[in-house]
């Protein structure tokens, strides 16, 4: 019978120092420095204009907890901090902590006994400017698993609206895919800053085409091919999608489709992992946010007039793709 392990929770107890530890070397951009060749606290501390003090400590613990590897007095990478936490590779994602731990987020997590009691987040808090700067590293491999996996005609004419598009990466990796695509992006004039910059870098500014708005408030236009929603259901609760869903679907043509790009719980709500941890997030930090199961969104897309609803998973990234035929 193993023995209960006190160790173990009291290093939950302290979980939060690690996010924090990694936000600090994040915001210093202490592993880009260090996969630079800047190795040494002295040279690091004249680098961060930091004291030397608060970067041994900060190195060590990186180095404890298996971000860095320590050689004498020297610092190294480990194989996920270069690929992952360096500016230096295309796999950089480090830019994400920024929403997943400021400063709101950690503060929402201190007041969570309260939203228990209440149900819901004293305030909805989110940064969605700060959200499509830092999280486009997470979405790209999705947003490219998504075009792939709808198999459209490569060259025919496709009108696509994307809800809520944040950094606009869904529409543009569909238009970098099907060269006919025309991209409609709806979301707050101060978020598409952010879509219209990714739209130029990529080339496909021609045909990015900006809605800014209120997905409740502002006309959709159309008709669509394709209206899509990426990580915008779990804000909402199960009236404001229906109408969400009933909104897009008159906004389809005859043969459109709907395509809403979630976390799917399980009916057992508490799987599949990591996803199904994050209804604890939504709790914490979302007035209405909820997860739902696949059961769930279906019953939503066809009261909303759906006809016909299934699901494509994505194994290891971490979302689904449920496509509605109108
Ligand atoms: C979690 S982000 C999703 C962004 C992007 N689709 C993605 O999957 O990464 C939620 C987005 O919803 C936008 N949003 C929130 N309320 C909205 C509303 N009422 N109408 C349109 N967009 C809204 C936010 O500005 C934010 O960009």
């Amino acid at each position: 019978v193993p023995t209960p392990d006190s160790a173990w929770l009291i290093g939950e107890f302290r979980a939060f120092e690690r996010s924090l530890a990694l936000r600090a070397a994040i915001e210093l951009d202490l592993f880009t420095r260090i996969g630079a060749g800047v190795d040494t606290i002295g040279a690091l501390a004249k680098a961060c204009r930091a004291s030397q003090r608060g970067l041994r400590v900060l190195c060590d613990h990186l180095a404890i907890q298996g971000h860095l590897v320590k050689r004498g007095a020297r610092y190294t990478l480990a194989l996920h901090a270069r690929l992952y936490l360096t500016t230096a590779s295309p796999a950089y994602l480090g830019s994400a902590v920024k929403f997943f731990a400021d400063d709101s987020t950690v503060a929402a997590f201190c007041g969570l006994r309260r939203s228990v009691k209440r149900g819901a987040a004293p305030r909805a808090k989110a940064d969605w400017i700060e959200y499509a700067r830092s999280m486009a590293p997470i979405a790209q491999p999705v947003a490219e698993f998504v075009a792939t996996a709808l198999k459209l005609k490569r060259d025919a004419p496709l009108q696509v609206l994307d809800i809520a598009a944040g950094h606009g990466l869904y529409g543009l990796a569909i238009a970098a895919k099907y060269s006919a695509a025309e991209i409609f992006a709806l979301d707050s004039r101060a978020v598409l800053r952010t879509a219209r910059k990714n739209a130029r870098q990529t080339g496909l500014a021609e045909r990015f085409h900006p809605i800014p708005g209120d997905a409740f408030k502002t006309g959709f236009g159309g008709p669509y091919d394709l209206v899509l929603t990426a990580n915008f259901a779990h804000h909402l609760d199960e009236s404001e999608n229906i109408r969400l869903f009933r909104k897009s679907r008159a906004a389809l043509k005859p043969a459109g489709q709907m395509v809403v790009i979630d976390f799917v719980l399980h009916p057992d709500r508490v799987s599949p992992l990591p996803d199904a941890s994050f209804a604890l997030t939504l709790l914490a930090t979302s007035a209405h946010g909820n997860l739902y199961t696949f059961r769930e969104y279906s019953n939503m897309l066809r009261t909303a007039g759906f006809r016909r609803v299934r699901q494509a998973n994505q194994r290891g990234l971490g979302r689904c793709m449920l496509i509605a035929s109108r």
